[in-house]
């Protein structure tokens, strides 16, 4: 088989490229490790910025979105019984719509095979050759068949676990890594959501965050041990955790039901560079993980994407390769702010386990700052709203 762009992954990255230069006539082919319903079947991302959700418009695939997303114009912070709201209206005049992941890549599985565009399904043994040459291609078996798809470019979208960024060899690419003391266990129920805002909380127990996905459906995070399993964790336990961790009035008011999904997520932050090795793009998980804490996960892949999807236009339609040199160093750009304030905003917002007095008194004057100084809020606001591309 032959492509312009052969893409590795078949998650938001990967789906959002692929129908990106679908409509603008670029072909393209995904190779997607598991199936459809089990990449489906992931809760993870909820929130989306405006840059994400301009993408997701652009691909023709932000009617349902649009339809069924709900704005917030401003979070709220507590701190043990205290608690303050950050407008990101009032501070950056936009605001980020709740819509999960799940969601998104199903509108995007939808247009893509609407549209007949080349997912292939189950792939085993997935193996880029000549990244570095003029001629690359992508070899790969299903159901013990080997395949081959030779191709213009390659775009390594296969998250954290991918082939891709193993591709480049290690006299070239450097890692930064740092990993948290602590992971997230999160639930799924249907129950309406606490409050109509996100609640971002600090407690002595730990942090917590209530979340949504609709009226009817919402995500709750807790602060666990690294070594806690999700089957530790009963749904009693977990509500009367989550109870503890947020202010009363809201715990009093949390309508608790059984979860139907519940998941723990270790904390890393992790930066791999460069971001392009010969005719081989990295994008989102491939390249680059944040803690969760202000939802810049998968938003960050969207940049990723941005700038490659103009990069590969400027290529294919003018001949000219200068976005797609400049990618790896714009991309890189904004993943390290964006890493920058997941950073801070879990170290914020976290207990850790060897705190000291110092570090607690540290914790909470910064969390007082950012409640009474504008310009504090204002930098946070900018940042949770997502940086400009
Ligand atoms: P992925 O979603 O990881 O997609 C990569 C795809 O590549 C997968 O479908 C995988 O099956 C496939 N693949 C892997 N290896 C191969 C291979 N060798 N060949 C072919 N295909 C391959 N972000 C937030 O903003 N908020 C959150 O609450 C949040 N929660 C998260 C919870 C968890 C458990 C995880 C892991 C991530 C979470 N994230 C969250 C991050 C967010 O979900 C990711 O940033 C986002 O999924 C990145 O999209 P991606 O397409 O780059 O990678
Ligand atoms: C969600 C996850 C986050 O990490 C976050 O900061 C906000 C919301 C969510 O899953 O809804």
């Amino acid at each position: 088989m032959r492509t312009q762009v052969c893409i590795i992954g078949g998650g938001p990255s990967g789906l959002l490229l692929s129908q990106l230069l679908h409509r603008k006539g670029i072909d393209t082919i995904v190779l997607e490790r598991k199936t459809r319903d089990y990449v489906l079947g992931r809760i993870r991302a909820g929130i989306l910025e405006v840059g994400f959700t301009d993408l997701m418009r652009e691909a023709g695939v932000g009617a349902r979105m649009d339809a069924e997303g709900f704005k917030h114009d401003g979070t709220v912070i507590a701190y043990g019984e205290e608690e303050f709201g950050v407008s990101f209206h009032e501070h950056t005049g936009t605001d980020v719509l709740v819509y999960g992941q799940t969601e998104l890549t199903r509108d995007l599985y939808d247009a893509r095979e609407a549209e007949g565009g080349n997912l292939v399904f189950n792939v085993e043994n997935v193996k880029i050759h000549d990244a570095k040459g003029a001629a690359p291609y992508v070899t790969y078996q299903v159901d013990g068949g080997e395949h081959r798809i030779d191709c213009d470019y390659v775009a390594g979208c296969d998250g954290f676990h991918g082939v891709s960024r193993q591709t480049i060899p290690l006299t070239v690419r450097r890692e930064y890594e740092k990993l948290y003391p602590f992971g997230w266990l999160g639930v799924l129920s249907e129950t309406p959501p606490v409050h109509d805002e996100l609640i971002y909380s600090w407690s002595e127990r730990g942090f917590a965050l209530c979340s949504m996905r609709n009226a009817n459906l919402s995500r709750y995070y807790i602060q666990c041990s690294l070594s806690d399993a999700p089957q530790d964790w009963s749904d009693e336990a977990f509500w009367s955790e989550l109870k503890r961790r947020i202010p009363s009035r809201y715990a009093d008011a949390l309508v608790t039901g059984p979860s139907i999904e519940k998941s723990i997520a270790p904390l890393r932050s992790f930066v791999t560079e460069p971001m392009r090795w010969g005719r081989l793009f990295l994008c989102g998980d491939a390249a680059h993980i944040v803690p969760p804490t202000g939802a810049k996960g998968l938003n960050t892949a969207a940049s990723d994407i941005h700038y490659l999807y103009h990069g590969l236009m400027q290529f294919y339609q003018d001949g000219d390769s200068t976005g797609l040199d400049a990618y790896s160093e714009k991309a890189l750009a904004r993943v390290w702010k964006a890493e920058r304030f997941s950073w801070t905003t879990t170290n914020l917002l976290h207990r850790y386990p060897d705190q000291s007095e110092f570090d607690l008194k540290m914790q909470r004057a910064d969390i007082d700052f950012l409640r009474s100084n504008v310009a504090a809020q204002k930098v946070f606001a900018e940042n949770y709203v997502g940086l400009p591309y």
